[in-house]
């Protein structure tokens, strides 16, 4: 219905009533109180008032947009994964993230970055949720928490505190690797363009033969890697405190389609056994000269989201969407995080999340789920059990084979992995300072942390941070400790 004042459409309540004023609430005289029986009034202040849904515990500041992954390369001997198959172009959503900072939070935070993905594959929805990081702090879910609380804000005052990240990291030493990660030049990259995304975690491929092999994702920027000095980074932040989400909209708005090349590390499946470190570690990366990459394909992203909450806000990315032909693995992370993401969900969006539109599969839904709150699409399923005689879904595993697992025995334990000769927490991370880093790079990674160190940071807890970086590397450690300590 159009207004007769002008060509525009007559405001309505949310059940379609036209509205007599947008203006003006429904009053007893022109200056007396307002009415209870405003119906419209109280909508719109009740509507409000429930704006929101909880931010997201971690990730809160993010963008994103839809695009299309295209296979390029066959790798259908390690994978009967539908979305990697010869030829096949699938529809997805990607979310990128900065992890600590809350909703409102500037971009240019040092922090890792989220590289969330969402494939509406022909087995339904396959989410791949990593970071710009191949590597992670922790490896085990039990101090997950405790190490993003250390990233948080204290009790007290609400403040950010490098002394507590310093305290929990070098209590940690499993966290050298990605702290030293961190605090260089990919801590703070240019854009969201300007970064890759590794699934981080060793994932199971198994292909059409049943044949089972362990892989890790590499997904790399076709713009370029390139970063953010901590100067520049933090004048950005008071100049335009959304940078990044502003760069990926106004990139895809003007017809610049990012992309990334993604290709995989394959290790056979009996390698695991006995490989020099435990190889479903999260804090360790294959070297590439062990497992070289092997192209699978292109993620482009092309669309932006027509609302941002109803698309980028409600997007429910779980790493437990694995697909037929993609499975998990004994990362002690991983297998805690399976069970995370579904239940954050229900929590901040609620128990129907699945329904709404980034996060619908697109293919037929036919589960038993009926019911619960704000639920709009009507069960499938004449009777709401199975078995049923009445034409209900049947499980049929039948072109899918087993379940992608693997054999596991043994007493129940509360241990950290089994060591192996090459299991330490400083080999990855010094190998990185010295012989991936040049000069230049490590004299900003020097500067990086000797500036951390110096603002907020108890002696004695600067004093285990200095150990750990000459754990790291002796050199570099005697530098930080001299910028540290020069004042
Ligand atoms: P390589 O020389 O084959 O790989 C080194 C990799 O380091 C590069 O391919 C690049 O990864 C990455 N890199 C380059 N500059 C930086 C930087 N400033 N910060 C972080 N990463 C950077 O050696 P290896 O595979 O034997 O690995 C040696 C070390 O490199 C590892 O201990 C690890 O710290 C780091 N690394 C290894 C990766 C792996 O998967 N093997 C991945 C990334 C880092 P990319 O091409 O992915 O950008
Ligand atoms: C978001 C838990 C480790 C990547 C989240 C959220 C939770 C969570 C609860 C909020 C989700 C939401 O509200 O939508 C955990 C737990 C972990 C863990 C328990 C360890 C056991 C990791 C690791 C990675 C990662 C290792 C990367 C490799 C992400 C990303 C998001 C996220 C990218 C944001 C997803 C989005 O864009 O919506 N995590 N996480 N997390 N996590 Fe983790």
């Amino acid at each position: 219905m159009t207004s007769t004042a002008q060509n525009v459409p007559r405001t309505t309540s949310n059940t379609g009533i036209p509205v007599e004023s947008d203006e003006h609430s429904l009053t007893v005289s022109p200056d007396g109180p307002i009415l209870l029986h405003d119906h419209y009034l109280i909508e719109k202040m009740a509507q409000f008032n429930r704006e929101r849904v909880p931010e997201r515990v971690v990730h809160a500041k993010g963008s994103g947009a839809y695009g299309f992954f295209k296979v390029t390369n066959d790798v259908s001997q390690f994978t009967k994964a539908d979305l990697f198959q010869p030829g096949r172009t699938t529809e997805m959503l990607a979310r990128f993230s900065t992890v600590a900072g809350e909703q409102g939070s500037p971009d240019t935070w040092r922090d890792p970055r989220g590289f969330a993905l969402k494939f509406y594959t022909e087995h339904g929805n396959y989410d791949l949720v990593g970071n710009n990081t191949p590597i992670f702090f922790v490896r085990d879910t039990i101090k997950f928490q405790d190490f993003i609380r250390s990233q948080k804000r204290r009790p007290e005052n609400g403040l950010r505190d490098n002394d507590m990240q310093w305290d929990f990291w070098t209590l940690s030493p499993e966290s050298a690797h990605m702290v030293t990660w961190l605090m260089g030049d990919r801590g703070i990259p240019k854009t969201y363009r300007n970064m890759n995304g590794y699934g981080s975690h060793t994932y199971m491929w198994v292909n059409a033969g049943g044949e089972k092999f362990w892989i890790k994702y590499h997904f790399k920027t076709d713009q370029g890697i390139d970063f953010l000095t901590q100067e520049d980074a933090d004048r950005i932040a008071g100049e335009d405190a959304d940078c990044h989400r502003r760069d990926l909209y106004e990139a895809i708005d003007s017809g610049n389609a990012p992309s990334w090349t993604l290709y995989v590390q394959v290790m056979p499946f009996a390698d695991a056994v006995d490989y020099r470190f435990n190889p479903f570690d999260l804090t360790k990366v294959w070297p590439h000269g062990d497992y070289p990459l092997i192209e699978v394909g292109r993620m482009t992203l092309d669309r932006n989201p027509e609302d941002y909450f109803i698309h980028i806000e409600q997007a429910a990315f779980e790493p437990s969407n694995m697909v037929p032909g993609i499975g998990p693995s004994p990362d002690k992370m991983l297998l805690g995080r399976l069970f995370s993401y579904p239940d954050t969900h229900r929590y901040r969006i609620g128990p129907n999340y699945a329904q709404l539109p980034p996060n619908r599969p697109h293919v037929p839904v036919h589960s038993y789920a009926k019911d619960g709150p704000m639920r709009f699409d009507p069960s499938r399923a004449a009777r709401p059990y199975a078995p049923n005689s009445y034409g209900g879904p049947a499980a049929d595993t039948a072109g899918f084979g087993e379940p992608a697992g693997w054999e596991s025995s043994g007493e129940m334990v509360r241990h950290a992995y089994t060591l192996r000769s090459d299991d330490d927490d400083f080999g990855q991370p010094g190998t990185m300072v010295r012989n991936v880093l040049d000069d230049a790079a490590r004299e900003r990674l020097v500067g990086n942390v000797a500036g951390h160190l110096r603002n907020g940071v108890s002696r004695p807890v600067q004093d285990r941070a200095l150990q750990y970086w000459r754990n790291i590397d002796k050199n570099v450690g005697d530098r930080i400790a001299a910028k540290v300590n020069g004042g």
